[in-house]
């Protein structure tokens, strides 16, 4: 199970020493959600930042950009240092080419699907990602209540990786917190990212660890998982 808190709720005034504070607490993600004023009606941050926090940590940087023209970025957050890049479904005939360059960019292949689009978008995609990022939230701001109409997604996400002996992760993000990162657990879900739920606690390592052994916890029925996973940790 990976914990991978959004750098969205830490404090922008100090951003690396931010993701120094989310390595120590154990997390071995940092998610960088990229918004560009168009896709999604809030504007966060690019390249740069994240080329100038890149030195402060380790951590395996998710980038997650919510763009409605990502292939212009997709160089530049590669060389900034992102770890892995995720572009969403619904930008439709572009996908198959940004998925093929962010593979040959040398980053990890995320897929991101927003709650009102059908899951049964992104199947023709599946062997070809690392990750499908399941939106739990309309994107664009953090904070916002988790929808439980997209649970069946999770499920039925973890139902076509089992039948096709697939091994994209899955993760939940936008609402998550110690109650529906179970739920998501449950459903299948094995990447939990997380911004209020985790920066809004009095201890982000208490709150991780908390997290980590509440979805361990509710996944167990989902078999060995972590072992499936090891070697994209
Ligand atoms: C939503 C972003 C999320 C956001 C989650 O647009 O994609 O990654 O940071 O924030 P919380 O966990 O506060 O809902
Ligand atoms: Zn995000």
């Amino acid at each position: 199970m990976i914990i991978a808190p959004s750098l969205l709720a830490a404090n922008f005034g100090r951003c690396a020493s931010e993701s120094v504070r989310v390595e120590k607490a154990g997390a071995e993600w940092l998610h960088l959600d990229i918004m560009d004023g168009h896709f999604v009606p809030n504007i966060s941050f690019g390249p740069q930042l994240v080329r100038t926090i890149r030195p402060a940590t380790k951590l395996f940087f998710d980038a997650h950009l919510m763009c409605t023209n990502p292939g212009i970025l997709l160089e530049a957050f590669a060389q900034a240092g992102a770890s892995q890049i995720s572009v969403h479904a619904e930008l439709g005939d572009q996908v198959t080419d940004l998925l093929w360059k962010i593979k040959s960019l040398g980053c990890k292949v995320g897929l991101a699907i927003n709650p009102p689009t059908a899951i049964s978008l992104v199947e023709p995609y599946l062997e070809r990602i690392d990750y499908l990022l399941i939106m739990t939230v309309n994107p664009g701001f953090g904070g916002q209540p988790f929808i439980h109409e997209t649970l069946p997604k999770v499920q039925q996400a973890d139902a076509w990786r089992k039948r096709r002996k697939l091994s994209y992760r899955i993760g939940v993000d936008g609402g998550i917190n110690f109650q529906t990162a179970a739920d998501c657990a449950r459903a299948g879900a094995d990447t939990f990212i997380s911004g209020t739920g985790l920066f809004g606690e009095p201890s982000l390592r208490r709150a991780v660890s908390k997290m980590r052994q509440i979805v361990v916890r509710a996944g167990a029925g989902n078999f060995a998982l972590d072992g499936l996973f090891a070697n994209q940790k």
